[in-house]
């Protein structure tokens, strides 16, 4: 049996630390249930510590979300652990996942704390967290900067302490998908108890490799959890896109051999939806969720759609929960895709004649005009029919 592999969405805390997509607590809720509906296994939905606002809203999702876990960050610390139980209380399932970085640049300038400093506070953090929970998670912050025999004795230690996830941070997007890949997988091998953890990666988008990184340290690093966000929102260039990790998993199955729990038609209602609220729009030839993601518009891909839909789709629209599969009539279309939308509108004309007329006609206003709808077709036909 294919091994499971658990998507844990971070649109609600990752996701909103992007800048101008701050969300209120009736927004998140209102993600929450669309992320449940789509059957992710976590829900991280806020950094409790961070404000009353967003503690609030981690309790109110906490309250609703009954299937999915739900998840708040928090700092390697205490106070914010404690914060992060406290809003998390009435979950039915809940996890903490506390952080602190490891990378010498982090820890020398922006911490200023030395590695037996950073070693300790990790160790006491994990510790901490499970007695509120038996599911926490760790991530050591710019962990793919980080040096590795460092990173091998926290990640150690925080097993030792009752970690049940470790996740592996690309904080900067500075990995490339092989590099990462071998460092996970690298980590794995040398660490003595790295399988009492689940593995994660959690990828950043500055050099547009979030997803390639995520997916290079599921299949070389043995990362049986990736962390992402709908539509790839996040802090900077973004994070992992859901959409894309869990389509090319499914897709390419005979490749990845893992089982995605996703609903996956609910997946352009998610994009759309987080859209709506943040305000974010989705770029038209964005894979997946982008309005032109399964548009065809050159006549010889409309053709072959036409007569088979996996000559150029290796996907169905209709899977990801557009409604079906779009042809965009325009000047590079074929007379195939004419005659087809004109099936779909209902309209016969009475010869073959007829047809090649009003192939003509849309020709010739294709050529003055990008894109045509279907008002354009029923006028252009109504004039062929009274030209008869
Ligand atoms: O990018 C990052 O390092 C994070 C951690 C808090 C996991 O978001
Ligand atoms: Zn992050």
């Amino acid at each position: 049996m294919s091994d499971k592999l658990i998507i844990f969405d971070t649109t609600l805390r990752d996701g909103e630390q992007s800048p101008g997509a701050a969300m209120s607590k009736d927004e998140k809720v209102l993600i929450a249930k669309q992320l449940e509906r789509l059957r992710v296994d976590v829900i991280e939905a806020g950094f409790a510590a961070a404000s009353q606002g967003d503690f609030d809203a981690i309790k109110a999702v906490a309250t609703q979300v009954k299937d999915s876990i739900v998840c708040s960050l928090s700092r390697a610390n205490d106070k914010d652990i404690s914060r992060a139980a406290e809003a998390l209380a009435p979950a039915a399932r809940k996890r903490i996942h506390t952080f602190i970085a490891t990378s010498p640049l982090h820890m020398e300038k922006k911490l200023r704390m030395s590695a037996d400093q950073v070693w300790e506070q990790a160790r006491q953090a994990v510790r901490f967290a499970r007695q509120f929970t038996d599911d926490v998670e760790f991530s050591p912050e710019d962990g793919s900067r980080s040096d590795m025999d460092f990173l091998c004795r926290v990640l150690e230690t925080v097993i030792d302490e009752g970690a049940t996830t470790i996740n592996f941070a690309d904080t900067v997007g500075y990995a490339v998908p092989e590099l990462y890949g071998n460092m996970l997988k690298s980590l794995r091998e040398r660490i003595p108890n790295s399988d009492k953890a689940i593995w994660s990666v959690h990828c950043h988008n500055d050099l547009g490799m979030a997803v390639a990184n995520s997916l290079a340290g599921v299949k070389i690093g043995g990362a049986r959890q990736v962390e992402c966000t709908i539509n790839g929102l996040g802090e900077r260039a973004g994070n992992t896109a859901l959409e894309e990790i869990v389509m090319a998993v499914r897709t390419r199955k005979d490749y990845f051999d893992l089982e995605v729990g996703v609903d996956t038609t609910q997946l352009v209602p998610a994009s759309k939806l987080v859209t709506q609220i943040t305000g974010f729009p989705v770029q038209p030839n964005k894979s997946v969720v982008g309005a032109n993601a399964f548009a065809h518009a050159s006549g010889i891909h409309q053709d072959g759609v036409l007569k088979a839909r996996d000559t150029y789709e290796i996907m169905r629209a209709e899977d990801v929960g557009w409604a079906a599969n779009k042809i965009v009539l325009g000047k590079l279309s074929g007379r195939n895709a004419f005659k087809q939308r004109l099936h779909e509108l209902g309209v016969m004309l009475d010869s073959e004649a007829g047809m090649d007329a009003a192939f003509v006609r849309f020709k010739e206003l294709a050529d003055r005009k990008a894109e045509i709808f279907d008002e354009d077709i029923m006028a252009l036909v109504a004039d062929e029919q009274h030209a008869h």
